[in-house]
């Protein structure tokens, strides 16, 4: 950290930002760099969970990807990164989500083992057991459809569950398809397009409006970028 950047902190409140380690850090790097921050440790190698940058008072906490809207409500960070398919499933309250940062992009979509009638089984209105760790989006979906099913809470490799018995149906997201291929599932309905936003506490937001102002236009603008690289 030069004496420069040393002296840049001084009189500025400090600021966290919650992260989860793969995906969303790898593509929120490029973001921070467009608003000047670098973070100095890489945590797929340091054990560390709290992470400086070369901002002294920007510091980077790495949380699990559900966790993210818990440490941002309770103001522990000022603001993370988290998936749309996360925020809708979190129970956390106050959070504000001034961003899209169009990152970690894929969809939320029905799937099923090749072979299943899916749609022979939604016209006789046979009562389907779905699996999936997204229960809200999944009940959503199929109330609107009219549909009565047995949802069962997972907390991964959904997969698997209609492999083995466990489901006939799986709420999942999907990005190239090929966890679906290699598994021998097939997706029947795309249910929502996800992206990753930025939640911001809203304590944070009025007390620290200063420090954080700069790094949400940063982001704001790179993300503009992402979504249309010939605005950029
Ligand atoms: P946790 O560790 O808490 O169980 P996770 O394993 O879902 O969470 P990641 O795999 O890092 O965490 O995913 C983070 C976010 O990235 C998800 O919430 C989703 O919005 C997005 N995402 C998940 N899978 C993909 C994918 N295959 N391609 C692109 N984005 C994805
Ligand atoms: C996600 C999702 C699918 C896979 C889809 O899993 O749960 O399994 O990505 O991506 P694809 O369509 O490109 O194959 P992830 O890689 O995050 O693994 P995890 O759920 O075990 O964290």
């Amino acid at each position: 950290m030069s004496e420069q950047e040393n002296k840049e902190g001084e009189g500025q409140q400090e600021l966290v930002l919650a992260l989860s380690k793969g995906r969303i850090f790898d593509e929120t790097i490029p973001l921070l760099k467009a608003a000047g921050i670098e973070v100095l440790e890489d945590p797929e190698t340091s054990r560390k969970l709290i992470l400086p940058t070369n901002k002294p008072k920007v510091r980077v906490i790495i949380v699990r990807a559900t966790d993210v809207p818990t440490y941002v409500q309770y103001g522990a960070a000022d603001f993370g990164v988290a998936g749309k398919d996360v925020l809708q499933e979190s129970g956390a309250t106050g959070l504000y989500q001034p961003i899209d940062l169009q990152i970690a992009r894929c969809h939320m979509a029905v799937a099923v083992r090749k072979g299943f009638d899916y749609e022979a089984a939604v016209r006789r209105g046979a009562r389907l057991r779905v699996a999936s760790k997204y229960v809200h989006a999944a009940r959503e979906h199929f109330a609107k459809k009219g549909l009565h099913v047995d949802i069962i809470k997972l907390y991964g490799s959904m997969e698997l569950a209609p492999l083995v018995g466990l489901s006939d149906v799986i709420v999942d997201l999907v990005s190239t398809g090929n966890t679906l291929k290699a598994n021998n599932l097939v997706e029947v309905e795309r249910i929502q397009e996800i992206t990753s936003r930025l939640v911001v506490n809203q304590a944070s937001l009025k007390l620290k409006r200063k420090e954080m102002q700069p790094i949400l236009e940063a982001f704001k603008q790179a993300s503009v970028a992402q979504e249309s690289p010939e605005k950029a």
